[in-house]
């Protein structure tokens, strides 16, 4: 096993509350073992255009509270080339780095997986996204940040909503998973949560509807995006064709939900997942994302990391049931 001297660092894709602790933590970690680090600027991007900087501790001072990624992020076509990926792979050997640390979700890794075999390049990842879809942790960077931010949201519609005796579809992200939608159904008290990994039976939300109480006027439903029932506006319309007695009004959250200073938790993943991916490269690890399992570190290989259908604990959607009458 060849020694590693130069770490290179960057984030990837959707940013998310806590990929700035990410950094800092990597950065601190190689600085304490000796290592050098290069901050890759813009993902995949900055890395074939050569965006690549000497950074040191200095360089990661302050940020910590901070969201966004002072990285800079983006999503790249050009890496999905075998041409982008051969110049990417050029500059990162002009400023002799030896190593990766990607932070990102399964678009980061998909890319990071194919460039590390094709290039012998070891890479661990860390999980830095708000919708939690990644297998081989139980929280990714970003995910607790942003469920506190809906609920407070939520908390707020729900406000207005008792005011006006009025319904509303609360619409928030998560790509093609509901762990948004499910957490903050539960914890903002919503009448219904309708998610892409459940079936959403529409009449049987209508019937319950129905069922509610009567004295209780204001309703909320948690909409993720992307499920096959449609959007917020589609579903609202439905209602309203429905319960034209309904006042109903629709709220997408939209990027709020990928803002804002990271909670305790997300910073603490972010330090431990952090110092991890740096001692784990210096142990050999290389295509694997590092998480934490039941609170203890634990490495998947990143074909494990990306995999879909993540399960939804069922219970979650029975607690609703329970809770919501
Ligand atoms: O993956 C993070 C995420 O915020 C998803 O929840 C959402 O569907 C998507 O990114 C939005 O991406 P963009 O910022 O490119 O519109």
């Amino acid at each position: 096993m060849t020694q590693i001297k130069n770490i290179g660092v960057y984030t990837s894709g959707g940013d998310s509350p806590g990929m700035n602790a990410a950094i800092r933590a990597v950065v601190r970690t190689a600085i304490y073992y000796g290592l050098d680090v290069t901050g890759i600027r813009r993902g995949y991007d900055g890395m074939i255009k050569g965006d690549l900087f000497p950074m040191d501790r200095q360089s990661v001072s302050n940020i910590i509270q901070r969201g966004g990624t002072i990285l800079k992020t983006a999503r790249s076509e050009q890496f999905k080339t075998v041409e982008g990926r051969k110049q990417a792979f050029e500059n990162l050997k002009a400023h002799k780095v030896d190593a990766l640390v990607a932070i990102g979700g399964d678009g980061t890794f998909t890319g990071a997986k194919i460039f590390g075999q094709e290039y012998d390049m070891p890479i661990v990842g860390l999980p830095g996204t708000i919708d939690n879809d990644l297998c081989g942790t139980d929280f990714t960077i970003g995910y607790d940040t942003a469920i506190n931010t809906v609920i407070q949201a939520v908390d707020k519609i729900r406000d207005t909503a008792e005011s006006h005796d009025r319904l509303f579809i609360v619409e928030v992200m998560g790509r093609d998973s509901g762990l948004i939608a499910l957490r903050t159904g539960i914890a903002a008290g919503a009448e219904a949560i309708l998610i892409p990994e459940s079936k959403t039976d529409l009449q049987a939300v209508f019937e319950k509807l129905e069922r509610g109480r009567k004295d209780k006027k204001s309703k909320i439903i948690m909409l993720a995006e992307n499920g096959e029932a449609g959007d917020a506006f589609e579903i609202g319309r439905q209602i309203k064709e429905k319960f034209p007695n309904y006042d109903t009004r629709i709220s997408i959250l939209g990027h709020i939900q990928r803002g804002g200073s990271p909670s305790c938790m997300d910073r603490v993943l972010a330090s431990r997942v952090g110092v991890a991916a740096v001692e784990g490269l210096m142990a050999g690890h290389r295509n694997e994302m590092v998480g934490l399992i039941h609170n203890e570190i634990a490495f998947t290989p990143f074909d494990n990391a990306i995999k879909r259908n993540i399960d939804i604990n069922p219970d979650f959607l029975k607690i609703v049931d329970i809770l919501a009458t």
